[in-house]
């Protein structure tokens, strides 16, 4: 799934062309398109508040985008970016627009003629179409024929909040769907709006809803985390990073954790007035490059514990562990520590590989593992300031060029993690010992990341047992 720059987070319907172009000009002088953030994704209220045109065709809202949407699509070309709508399978959007639903042949139609790469596709006013998978499948595939109909490749990023048990289907019809309501920027603090429980059968929800905070949609998303698959992702919901609501450790961890889902990756933060600590935790290539990782599995989780952790003024206090296996044999683990004490925590190297076998009958358990801290190179705040200040772009890519920073579209990731490039490797920090235990203190609200890394004895042949259905040479 491609990452990029979704306006709502930050503008909700306050969008026009001039939010559009200086977005777009801003993700590709930060150098963030270099880091994979290729999207811009103009959100709702992009329509004509007077509905369709007289052949039942949508249209923009001329006083927002007085020179049309092919001009827009086509400056985000020439920038080398890609241009993301958005629509609803539903009478109406969420913010009460035209949607598409029993319109998708002639509103996709519309969509490839604007030149879109992306379709954000929501569910708002679904006319009672909605109760069961099937109901719910149908009314999104219409809008995914549709697009394939028309010839132009269109990511299809379905927005249902998880209703219908879209994680079983929407791999089937679309390149990613939400699992939640919508995020707001806390970390742990629980809201009525918020409207289904961790469950994810629960019968009482009646809706998903909104001001979801971070931990409970990695609660909400743990259990099936691993329905992810190459061109078919978990959408965790766009990043909160930089909007001012979070601390930094809890914006790196919601940021690390998003990633090593696999989840796509959208800004939602106002890129133009954007902090040097936000800018310095989006563009942290250690950790892009577990979201891009070739093999493209979602990190799952192994443990979580909720007795016995310190709570905070809401009487939320819980751990978990997470880990997940990377093209190279590498291991990602990360420990979260959404407690309201520091702490010191620890995984064994058993729990760590459970997925490969239970019981610490995994191979990996018996070999030692060098253990790499991904933050550590994180950089520095005197340089990401200077970028995020600089006057001109000019000066920010020789800022960031003498940084010696990554840039993705020179050595895309998957090449770059072959050869070993030092800058997605972090810092060596240990190692742990055959059988051993990873121990790390971990902040209060914070996450600990690490990539483990096989250390091969002289004349060792190690073998592996898969346990994804996939194999890494398949992808
Ligand atoms: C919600 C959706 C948000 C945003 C909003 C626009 O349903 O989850 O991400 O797109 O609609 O009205």
């Amino acid at each position: 799934m491609g990452s990029g720059k979704n306006n709502w987070n930050a503008f909700g319907c306050h969008v026009s062309e001039d939010l559009l172009l200086t977005t777009a000009e801003r993700v590709v002088g930060l150098g963030l398109r270099d880091l994979g953030y290729q999207y811009v994704v103009l959100d709702d209220c992009w329509q004509d508040v007077n509905g369709r045109d007289q052949n039942g065709r949508l249209q923009p809202e001329p006083s927002k985008f007085p020179r049309g949407l092919n001009f827009l699509s086509d400056y985000l070309h020439s920038l080398g970016l890609k241009y993301g709508m958005y629509s609803s399978a539903g009478e109406m959007t969420c913010a009460r627009f035209e949607g598409s639903l029993d319109h998708e042949a002639e509103d996709a139609q519309s969509f490839a003629s604007w030149g879109i790469d992306l379709l954000k596709y929501d569910s708002c006013y679904h006319m009672g179409r909605i109760g069961t998978p099937q109901i719910s499948f149908n009314r999104f595939k219409a809008m995914s024929d549709a697009l394939v109909d028309t010839g132009r490749p269109i990511l299809l990023n379905l927005c249902n909040w998880g209703e219908d048990y879209v994680h079983t289907w929407g791999m089937s019809i679309a390149n990613s769907w939400r699992v939640t309501g919508d995020i707001y920027d806390s970390f742990t603090r629980p809201d009525d709006l918020c409207g289904c429980d961790t469950s994810i059968s629960d019968p009482f929800c009646i809706a998903p809803g909104t001001h979801c905070s971070v931990l409970f949609i990695l609660n909400k998303v743990a259990a099936f985390a691993d329905r992810s698959i190459p061109g078919g992702w978990s959408d965790l919901d766009m990043l909160e990073v930089g909007q001012g609501g979070m601390t930094d450790e809890e914006y790196k961890a919601h940021f690390a954790l998003w990633a090593a889902m696999k989840s796509p990756l959208f800004l939602g933060n106002d890129l133009r007035d954007m902090t040097a600590s936000a800018f310095s935790i989006i563009n942290n290539p250690a950790i892009l490059a577990l979201n891009q990782d070739p093999h493209g599995r979602s990190i799952t989780r192994v443990r979580r514990e909720v007795d016995g952790v310190a709570k905070d003024e809401w009487g939320i206090g819980e751990t978990h562990v997470w880990s997940g296996y990377l093209q190279n044999g590498d291991e990602v683990v990360i420990l979260l520590n959404a407690g309201a004490a520091d702490m010191e925590m620890k995984a064994t190297l058993a729990e760590i590989f459970v997925s490969f076998g239970p019981g610490g009958s995994a191979p990996h358990v018996k070999s030692d593992w060098s253990v790499h801290d991904l933050w550590a190179h994180r950089m520095p705040h005197k340089t990401a300031a200077a970028i995020v200040d600089a006057i001109s772009d000019d000066e920010r890519a020789a800022i960031y060029k003498n940084a010696n920073w990554y840039n993705s579209t020179e050595t895309p990731y998957a090449e770059g993690l072959r050869n070993g490039d030092p800058r997605l490797f972090g810092e060596k920090i240990g190692v742990i010992e055959a059988g051993g235990t990873l121990k790390a203190e971990v902040k209060s609200h914070a996450a600990r990341v690490f990539r483990l890394r096989r250390i091969q004895k002289p004349g060792e042949l190690f073998k592996e047992k898969r346990h994804d259905r996939m194999a890494k040479d398949e992808l």
